[in-house]
């Protein structure tokens, strides 16, 4: 049986549209599903949308809609984008569908019958954009201490989590457990949060009613953080079918997350879990955010980047790959069209794209395209061929840590490599001499199979090119499994080798877009 692998994104608010900052997210998140799938895993990949809150109610209600109404609308803002983008999800859960309404209201049935979940009255200083309420000592000149703008005080009948019962048993776990939250520097961050103490939370609102109703109580809604970090559990089917997606794949393998909501991942989630007696998530990484130019993106400063055009500009599969390589996961990270123009002429059109027309032409030049039998190694072939065989497994290691730019980094070490063989073996020189016919078809043979391995390490990263690559060297495009296919030889030798078109053209920089 093969072994599970299920990730998240978060599931995304409706009130705003779709901007590089979610496509991070999201893309990180199918490049893993993708490796894992070519690694033979039983993947399940989940996103979704966020729809429910005041904020919604009111949005809505400004442009003449029901929430369900604005709701239906921009989600398909996000379906379209993520298949523009080639995202390969297996659900896409929205909170407004029936089945997670149920297994939101199961769950807190659940606690507020063990007596975790209680009603009292609350009273503090409320932001509405965060949807967060906060304490005097936590603001900031009277302001949200994360957004900045003004709080209004609120107080209301309202259902609180017993979260101070769990604050020791959570400690514990993320003790025990180094991997829970990364990076490390936020996994510090968290635990020192925790340990100054857990106040209960209240986790129902009465001042709007575009929510989930309180079983049994439904003049209350319940909070939409504990609406939406359910969705993670409903969309396996929770609690129905036990034994269906939801006894294959919980606990999730890694929730994918921005820094900015890693409080709600790594303290409320797992508090209203362990409650629940569910196991606990095995990871939570938080990924850095994204700057525009320097700046902070804002629809104010009119300054977000918004992904339908690039990927028109530039085309998918660069756009997939400046994101995962310019920047480590967990860091910020700066975004300008000179930036990606750069890393699209050096690394795409010159590096891989390079590799590929060059090495294609040459079997089609000396061996009218069909594949050589390789003969005796030469010099450098052993060298060569161990590169692949140690970067196969820092690859794969990179991938588990969510280090997509480290792998990256180690793919186009071996297109490097590649590019320097073709220069250390002068090809056109072998091709001059009668008596070097096997050594330029070793050569050859040699450069073929790496373009087959670097075409399936790559293939995650860049689907499209990843099966252009595979269609030149006469492999099925579909085809991008890796298990018992990552090792040197897998070219069978007369089979045809295509004329490689330039895989991407070069960009001029004239085409850059002024700030
Ligand atoms: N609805 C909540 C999540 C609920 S999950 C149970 C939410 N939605 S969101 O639409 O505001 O943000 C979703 C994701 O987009 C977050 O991971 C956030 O970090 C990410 N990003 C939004 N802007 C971003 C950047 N500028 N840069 C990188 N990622 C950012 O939060």
């Amino acid at each position: 049986m093969s072994q599970s692998f299920y990730i998240t994104t978060p599931i995304y608010y409706v009130n705003d549209v779709p901007h590089i900052g979610h496509s991070y997210t999201t893309l990180a998140c199918d490049v893993l599903a993708r490796y894992k799938r070519a690694r033979g895993f039983e993947v399940f990949f989940l996103t979704g949308t966020d729809e429910h809150g005041q904020k919604v109610e009111k949005a809505a209600l400004t442009q003449g809609e029901t929430p369900l109404q604005l709701a239906d609308r921009v989600m398909m803002r996000f379906q379209n984008l993520w298949e523009k983008l080639g995202i390969t999800n297996d659900d896409f859960i929205r909170t407004s569908q029936e089945r997670h309404k149920q297994g939101v209201q199961a769950l807190f049935k659940l606690l507020l019958d063990k007596g975790d979940i209680y009603l009292g009255e609350y009273e503090d200083w409320y932001c509405t954009p965060c949807e967060t309420f906060w304490t005097e000592t936590q603001l900031i000149n009277g302001c949200c201490p994360d957004c900045g703008r003004p709080t209004e005080k609120l107080k209301e009948e309202s259902y609180f989590f017993r979260m101070s019962r769990y604050q020791e048993p959570l400690l514990r776990h993320i003790e025990a457990h180094p991997e829970f939250i990364q990076p490390t520097s936020r996994r510090n961050e968290i635990l020192s949060f925790i340990k100054e103490g857990l106040r209960d939370l209240s986790i129902s609102r009465t001042s709007f009613s575009w929510g989930i109703p309180v079983p049994g109580n439904e003049k209350h809604v319940i909070y939409v953080w504990f609406d939406a970090l359910s969705n993670y559990i409903t969309a396996l089917g929770y609690p129905h079918d036990p034994q269906g997606l939801y006894g294959k794949f919980w606990p999730v393998d890694v929730h994918v997350i921005g820094k900015d909501i890693l409080r709600f991942h790594s303290i409320y989630w797992p508090t209203f879990l362990l409650a629940a007696g569910i196991p606990l998530p095995k990871k939570v990484f938080a990924h850095g955010w994204w700057t525009v130019e320097g700046k902070k993106m804002s629809k104010s400063l009119r300054n977000v980047v918004e992904p339908n055009m690039l990927i028109d500009k530039y085309g998918v599969d660069a756009i997939r790959y400046f994101l995962l390589r310019e920047v480590p996961f967990g860091l910020d990270g700066d975004f300008s069209h000179t930036g990606l123009v750069h890393r699209i002429n050096s690394d795409l059109a010159n590096d891989l794209g390079n590799l590929v027309s060059r090495s294609s032409a040459m079997v089609n030049k000396y061996f009218g395209g069909t594949l050589p039998a390789p003969a005796a190694d030469g010099d450098g072939d052993e060298t060569f061929r161990r590169a692949f065989a140690e970067a196969v497994p820092r690859i794969d290691q990179h991938l588990n840590d969510l280090s997509f730019n480290k792998a990256l980094q180690t793919l186009w070490e071996l297109v490097s490599k590649a590019n320097k063989y073709i220069d250390e073996t002068q090809p056109w020189t072998l091709a001059k001499q009668e008596e070097q016919r096997e050594r330029l078809a070793t050569v050859l043979y040699n450069l073929m199979e790496s373009i087959r391995l670097i075409a399936l390490l790559a293939a995650p990263f860049l689907p499209d090119t990843g099966r252009r690559m595979l269609t030149i060297i006469g492999q099925n495009p579909e085809d991008v499994t890796l298990q018992g296919k990552d090792g040197w030889g897998g070219l069978r030798p007369g089979i045809t080798i295509e004329k490689a078109a330039p895989l991407f053209p070069r960009i001029e920089e004239e085409a850059i877009p002024a700030k």
